[in-house]
């Protein structure tokens, strides 16, 4: 208790020294979402944390998350110190789609315009004509079919089927998908909706198509997390990575919530919606980096204004 109580008092008063920030997603570890607000950071999900680390005024940005959100602050804030806390921490949707695969696909159809999720790596950015999030992909992707654009979509194959369905853009994909999501099991899910009928159902659209058909919410981390206050219900399922119960239960101590089905749900674990990078961080890797400086991010500049062209867009349809 105390060594822990310690040890978040040094990794504070560093992160002033340094005049450092750390922005979270929802999915780290508890202690680490409480250390990012106390630092001056943020909680949030893939698009605000490169959204207020941009905004923000200090010099030095750790990023609690996986290498794609390091990446994305870098790309954005070129002048700031991005430092990530683990440098294994990947992604199955970044490790799915390499550069040299996605940009002969993309050659192929030169016709259709290039949408990239943010969860890709800065090369991949900088081949696409515009990056989205799970939070702003409807948005962006209804825009371009407006306008009459056809669409290479990529990586992940679920997100990319939700959009094309709700949208109806031409849209060919890219078969990546999120290793966590895709375990969500529909069957069982249908099951748990009959037990806990006064339940709203809360689907992040990494996950299969079956899953996300019983939703009540479909929508990024801050969206699924937006419902469980402003809907009257006193139950949730919810179907994302587990680590964002902490925000759940922190915001409405006297609701219900309860992890959707996988695959593996009951027999070696009670939820198993974890994700295995986005675990790898933790209170020691961040003093480390702190003292150290390791797992700074650099960008090659030719590669970094490329996708920082992509991302802008984002960022300015969103403003
Ligand atoms: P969000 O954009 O909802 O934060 O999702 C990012 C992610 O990695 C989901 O698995
Ligand atoms: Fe990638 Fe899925 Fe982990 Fe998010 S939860 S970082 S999409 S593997």
């Amino acid at each position: 208790e105390t060594a822990e109580q310690d040890l978040r008092q040094k990794l504070l008063r560093l992160m002033k020294e340094q005049d450092a920030i750390l922005v979270s997603h929802y999915y780290v570890d508890e202690d680490l979402q409480d250390l990012a607000e106390e630092s001056g950071g943020k909680v949030a999900d893939s698009l605000e944390m490169a959204r207020y680390a941009y905004e923000h005024e200090a010099s030095t940005i750790i990023v609690a998350g996986v290498k794609f959100m390091a990446e994305t602050s870098k790309i954005l804030s070129p002048n700031k110190r991005v430092l990530l806390l683990d440098k294994e921490a990947e992604c199955s949707l970044d490790i799915g789609c390499p550069i040299d695969e996605f940009s002969a696909f993309c050659d192929e159809h030169p016709d259709r315009t290039v949408v990239v999720y943010a969860n890709t790596s800065a090369e991949v950015k900088a081949r696409a004509d515009w990056v989205v999030t799970s939070s702003i992909a409807l948005e962006i992707c209804t825009y371009l079919r407006d306008r009459g654009e056809k669409i290479i979509w990529g990586p992940d194959r679920f997100l990319g089927s939700y959009i094309q369905k709700e949208t109806g853009a031409d849209m060919i994909m890219w078969q990546g998908s999120c290793i966590v999501h895709e375990e969500f099991k529909a069957e069982a899910l249908l099951e748990m909706k009959k037990q806990h009928p006064d339940a709203a159902v809360l689907v992040h659209p990494e996950s299969p198509m079956s899953v996300v058909d019983l939703a009540d919410v479909v929508g990024s981390t801050s969206k699924i997390l937006n419902a469980t206050r402003e809907l009257p219900n006193k139950k949730f399922i919810v179907a994302t990575e587990d680590g964002i119960f902490h925000k759940m239960k922190e915001y409405s101590p006297d609701k219900e919530f309860i992890a959707a089905p996988t695959a593996g749900s009951g027999a070696t674990c009670k939820s198993c919606a974890q994700c295995p990078w986005m675990k790898m961080n933790d209170l020691q890797r961040l003093e480390h980096v702190l003292e150290t400086g390791d797992n700074e991010i650099s960008i090659e500049e030719s590669v970094r204004t490329k996708a920082e062209r992509s991302l802008k867009r984002m960022v300015d349809f969103a403003n």
